[in-house]
Parts: structure tokens; sequence; C-alpha cells
């Protein structure tokens, strides 16, 4: 049995997808769990570059089975869309599986997405506008339209009818917007469905079996611990569980079948979207970090906001996950910096915080205790071992693995497969 977890630290676009390709190579099976087409998550083989929301990071060797797992929320037309762009690129997307348990991305989940976050003012999250809270609200409500009703056309057509006059009065009466047509939406619904279902089926036997017969599973997390529902920074989450234990309701595994957690880790801190973020550097620095490190979101095109590494969220994610070992991505970005910090301690009222506090109060006014580090000045993008690193890199990195209690297990140096270091070699 042979299962991996590989869950984002901190609050998304660590590298999560890199790191799911690398690991892919020895893989049979990458399953998505949670989330939907909010993820994007870029991986580069050989120069080209797969930017990819739905589909597993595994899609990129042939012959590896992608599942989309009963936790995710599917925007048929998105993924259809992404196939589509992997067809035309020569890429094999046999080898896809949906659930029949998964809910579908609704045309009124994304237009009351939108509209909704806009409608909150200054308070409003920053959504990826597709869909994915109000989908999860409908499945939480019990009036969700799942796979297997969308091909079932007889059944897809009497959820429609039941459910779009209380979604068209919301449209109309709360956010002024023109009511949705039945008869298109169940038109454009239905071509997905033909497309879909031989792509459909119970992915819960699927892994399961698979897991009996020994295949080598990894586990794809989308967004990160800090913006998990229950755990990340409330209310500015998103609506899912991205923690290793989403994988247990989000494919039904079972916790005793989860061999190991990956962590990834982005080696700075980035957050897109509002929230408090206590090592956000709102100066020269953190312009730096965004122009050398091009962090622009990949779904949304929106500046990433940037800060130095903080160590207790991912130490808190490590407790959360159950991390074995971290995978540190992007450190060739710090490769021009003079000094680099790292936040190791909060501070409130003169007091260490042993915890991440839940107020948001508190987050947003802890002061960070930062230890700084000389930087390396030295492009280590072509470093294949881990004893070639310069010894600053070193330094920062085993401070970084003694501060969050986690193993170093993989850094990368480079978004290509060739600029990945493995210390751990029993990942799997
Ligand atoms: P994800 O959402 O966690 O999969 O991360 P994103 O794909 O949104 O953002 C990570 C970006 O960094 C992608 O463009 C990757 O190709 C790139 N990347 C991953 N690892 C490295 C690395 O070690 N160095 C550099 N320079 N880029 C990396
Ligand atoms: P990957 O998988 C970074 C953020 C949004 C917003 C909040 C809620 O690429 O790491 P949502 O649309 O999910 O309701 O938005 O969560 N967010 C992400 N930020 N990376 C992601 O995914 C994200 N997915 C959602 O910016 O702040
Ligand atoms: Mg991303």
């Amino acid at each position: 049995m042979s299962t991996v977890v590989i869950t984002g630290t901190q609050w998304g676009d660590e590298g999560k997808g890199k790191i799911v390709d690398f690991l892919a190579e020895q893989a049979d099976t990458v399953v998505r769990f949670q989330g939907g087409s909010n993820a994007g998550h870029t991986v580069a083989v050989n120069g080209e570059e797969y930017k990819l929301r739905l589909l597993p990071s595994g899609i990129l060797y042939k012959g590896t089975h992608c599942v989309i797992g009963n936790g995710v929320v599917v925007d048929p037309q998105c993924l259809i869309e992404e196939m589509d762009a992997m067809i035309s690129k020569n890429i094999d997307v046999s080898n896809i599986k949906i659930s029949n348990r998964a809910h579908v991305v609704m045309p009124y989940h994304k237009i009351i997405d939108g509209l909704g976050d806009e409608g909150r003012g200054k308070n409003k999250i920053g959504t990826t506008k597709r869909g994915i809270g109000p989908c999860y609200i409908d499945r939480d409500d019990r009036i969700g339209i799942r796979i297997c009703d969308l091909i079932d056309e007889e059944e897809f057509a009497k959820k429609l009818k039941e459910i779009l006059p209380s979604k068209n009065l919301i449209l109309e009466k709360i956010y002024n917007h023109a009511p949705l047509n039945y008869d298109e939406i169940l038109k454009e619904y239905n071509s997905y469905a033909e497309r879909l279902k031989p792509l459909v089926c119970d992915t819960i036997a699927l892994i399961n079996e698979e897991i009996d017969e020994g295949r080598k599973i990894l586990f794809e997390g989308a967004q990160a611990t800090m913006l998990d529902i229950d755990y990340g920074t409330y209310p500015y989450v998103t609506a899912s569980h991205p923690i290793s234990g989403g994988v247990t309701v989000g494919a039904g595994v079972a916790p005793k079948k989860i061999n190991k957690v990956v962590g990834v880790v982005k080696a700075y801190c980035t957050r897109v979207g509002e929230g408090p973020f206590p090592t956000e550097q709102l100066n020269e620095i953190g312009d730096k970090i965004r122009n050398d490190g091009h962090e622009f979101g990949t779904v949304t095109g929106r500046p990433r906001r940037t800060g130095w590494l903080d160590a207790c969220v991912v130490r808190y994610a490590g407790l959360l996950s159950g991390i074995d070992y971290m995978a540190v991505t992007r450190l060739d970005i710090l490769d021009d910096f003079e000094e680099i910090k790292m936040c190791v301690n909060y501070k409130y009222n003169g007091k260490i915080l042993n915890e991440i506090p839940a107020s948001l109060k508190i987050l947003a006014n802890v002061e960070p205790i930062y230890e700084t580090f000389e930087g390396w000045k030295t492009d280590i993008s072509k470093i294949k071992n881990y004893d070639e690193l310069p010894i600053n890199a070193k330094k920062y990195l085993q401070r970084m693995a003694e501060v969050t209690n986690i193993k170093l297990g993989i850094i990368s140096v480079g978004p290509n497969r060739d600029q990945t270091i493995v210390v751990a070699k029993d990942i799997y």
C-alpha cells in the first residue's frame, strides 16, 4: 500500500502542481479530493507550461489514472475546455475518471459568487468567482446537483426545474440580475453530460480497489491549510478542506489507508485575496519578491500579496495534516536577496503565542518574531544535490525544518522536473 497526500501549507500557490507532477512519475494514479476550478496549478515540462484547474497534475504522464474525487466541485464547461486544451497538445485524456458523487458547478453559482462577493464591499473575500462557495453551500443545503444527476437526462431536467426558480428569485430580487433561462441551461448541460458520461464512475470503489492492489496513489490538494474552511483564516478562506484529512471525506479513503503526507512550502509566502497575512511586506522587499517570483495569479491574474516565510503557519499545517516531509519550492527566487527573514513566532500583547489565533482581530495584529539569514547570492537553479547548495541556503532550510518540526523531503529550485532535489528517498 502506498498512498501519499500532497497538501499546501500556506495560502495556496506553493507549487503543489509541480511537486505532484514530479512525484507522479512514480505514481499509478493521481486524485483530486477537494476544491474546483479555483485551483490554478502550473506544471512546466520541456519548456511548455500547462495550467491545470480541475485536472489532476498526473495528466502529463501517459497511462497515469487521473481521478476527480467526490469532494471536488466540478464545473463541466471548465473541465471540457481543459481536456480539449490537453488534446490539442497531444496529451492523452482517456484515463480521467470523475466521481458520480461530485457536485456540479452551475451557472447561477458562478454569478452569485461574483455578485455576492462584490456585494460584501470592504468585507469581500476576493474569491476566484468560480462558483466554488455557492456550489458547496448548495451541497450542504442538500439542494445540489451531482454528477450522477447530470448524466441522467430526466433527473437533471427535474432537479433544474425544482431549483432554478429559487435561484432566479435570488438573482433578480437580491442582485438585480436577469433570470437564467431553463431551456438554455438544460441544453448546455445536456451537451456537457454527453461528453463526460463515459468518464463517470464510482471513484470510491475504484480508488479503494487500487489501494488494495498496491498501486501507488497521490492525492493532490488544492488551495492550502490557511484557506481551509475550518482551520484557515476564516472567513477569508475557501469552502473546502485542503488539509490531509480532506482526503478521507473527499475521496472516500479511510484515514488508516494514508501512508505519507508531503506539505508543500514556498520558501517565502504569498496570498491572493483578502485576509490577514502577518509576514506581508508592503514595501520594496514585497515588490522584489513579486517581481523576482512573477507572483501573479494563475486563475485571476491578480498580483499576489508577498512576504517572508511564516514558519508558524507551516508548523500549524504540519500538526493539522501530519506532514512527514516538506517539499520546499521556489528557493531559487530568493537567490538575489542580501538578507532573508523567517517568522518563527508570533507575539501579541508582549507575550509569545503558542497557537495560531482563531480571532482575526488578534491574528491581524500579531507581531511576527523574525530570524534573519544571510542570503546566498548565487544562482541555485541548476543544482542537483543537496550538498551542493550554498551553505547559507542550507542554513535557511535546516532552520525551517527545526522551527516547523518537519523533515526536508524535496527542494525545488525551478519550475522544471529536473530542477528538483530529492532529500528523502522514502517518500514512496
Ligand atoms: P500551486 O497552485 O500550488 O500548484 O502553485 P502555482 O502553480 O499556482 O504556482 C507555482 C508557480 O511556481 C508555477 O508557475 C510553477 O511552475 C512555479 N514553480 C514551482 N516550483 C518552482 C521552483 O522551485 N522555482 C521556480 N522558480 N518556480 C517554481
Ligand atoms: P491553488 O490550488 C491561492 C483564495 C481566493 C480567495 C479565497 C476564496 O492554486 O493553490 P474561492 O474562490 O475558493 O471561494 O476563494 O481563496 N484561493 C486561492 N488562493 N491559490 C488557490 O488555489 C486558491 N483558491 C482559492 O483568492 O482569497
Ligand atoms: Mg495555484
